[in-house]
């Protein structure tokens, strides 16, 4: 089978039949940033209304913006998109937006990071915040029927301080649609470990501990947010590579790892696609998801990402099909949306092998 690409990459995975059955798959997105999923128009839109940020307003220019010398920079820009977001209306819009580019992906359930905070920071009202939230959800589930889910975040760089903070406010607004707790921003300087008693009140209190690890930093932290802060779920990991005994631990526990190879590849946290570790992560059988990060910063989507997986890493149809289950498996979504989604996959799958006998 060949996969080919449309234009902007975010088109379905290729142009026979089967290829735009593996693009209709019904999946689930877990690893995608709600501010990095605003689309290079929308931001344009944003920036030319505050040129005091800083942030090109011209499309050609915010593209070349978005090429990322490492991953300090990357969150040098990302904070900088940050400070453009400063109402409830724009954080409607972008759970819209990102409605939008999920229901392209056939995406059927999402949990989608936020990281309050940021978004306080700037002057956003602690009760306006989760009621846009709740806007966007309802309006996405109305207009696409996708299920969206949070996760709510800290940046590692606010600390063991920034964290309780960030659970203050889930206590206290209380959005619908809240599953889970995560960690991101800067691993260099801000060890997991600090965030031991955050994560222990964030589980007392019904999330689930799904924290960033091991994309820039070694496998020892990748270890600490297993074990010090109960990861149900890691965003990347990728470092576990090397350490066979944590791929034991994370294959024989069931902690799936979030990739995402193309954010890899444009941060610099890998030197190239070819030298990605999901072969390898796979072949050791720990369970993993495909995740788009920041797709609009990394320019790509969700069946971008598993086109990718089969192009540059000869995963075949098959792989594929279980990678979406994996993400299924791994969802914090209600059991009745997992049961629908399994079904709906193994009736795309019976379609696929008629049409490969047949074809
Ligand atoms: N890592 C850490 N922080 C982030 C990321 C990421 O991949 N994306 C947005 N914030
Ligand atoms: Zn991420």
């Amino acid at each position: 089978m060949v996969f080919t690409d449309s234009p902007d990459g975010r088109g379905p995975l290729g142009d026979d039949a089967s290829s735009a059955l593996l693009a209709s798959l019904p999946k689930v997105e877990l690893h995608v940033h709600l501010l990095g999923s605003a689309a290079v128009d929308a931001v344009a839109g944003l920036a030319a209304c505050r040129p005091e940020a800083g942030v090109p307003a011209d499309p050609d220019k915010l593209r070349r913006y978005f090429r990322f010398t490492d991953f300090a920079h990357f969150l040098e820009v990302y904070t900088a998109l940050n400070r453009l977001v400063t109402s409830g209306s724009a954080i409607v819009a972008l759970v819209c937006g990102l409605g939008d580019q999920l229901a392209a992906d056939s995406v059927r359930y999402a949990e989608v990071t936020v990281t309050p905070l940021s978004h306080l920071r700037v002057g956003i009202p602690d009760d306006e915040l989760a009621q846009a939230l709740s806007a966007g959800r309802r309006l996405v589930a109305e207009r696409h029927g996708i299920h969206l889910n949070w996760i709510f975040d800290v940046a590692a760089d606010d600390g063991a301080a920034g964290a309780f903070a960030t659970l203050d406010w889930i206590l206290r607004q209380q959005p619908d649609g809240t599953v889970g707790f995560g960690l991101g921003g800067p691993e260099a300087g801000a060890p997991r470990r600090l965030f031991r008693a955050a994560f222990d009140k964030a589980r007392a209190n019904g999330l689930h501990a799904v924290p960033h690890a091991g994309e820039t930093s070694d496998a020892g932290e990748i270890w600490s947010a297993a074990c010090d802060l109960g990861a149900e779920r890691i965003g990347h990991g990728i470092r576990a590579v090397g350490d066979r005994a944590l791929l034991d631990h994370l294959a024989d526990r069931g902690i799936t790892l979030e990739v995402c190879p193309s954010s890899n590849v444009c941060t610099g946290a890998v030197p190239g696609i070819g030298e990605h570790p999901l072969p390898a992560l796979l072949a050791a059988g720990v369970p993993i998801t495909l995740g788009s990060d920041d797709p609009a910063l990394f320019a790509t989507s969700l069946n971008r990402e598993y086109r990718l997986c089969h192009e540059e890493f000869d995963i075949p149809p098959t792989g594929l099909f279980d990678i979406v289950a994996s993400g299924i498996d791994a969802a914090f979504c209600p059991p009745w949306l997992a049961r629908d989604l399994h079904r709906d996959l193994a009736q795309a799958r019976r379609r696929f092998d008629r049409q490969q006998r047949v074809g």
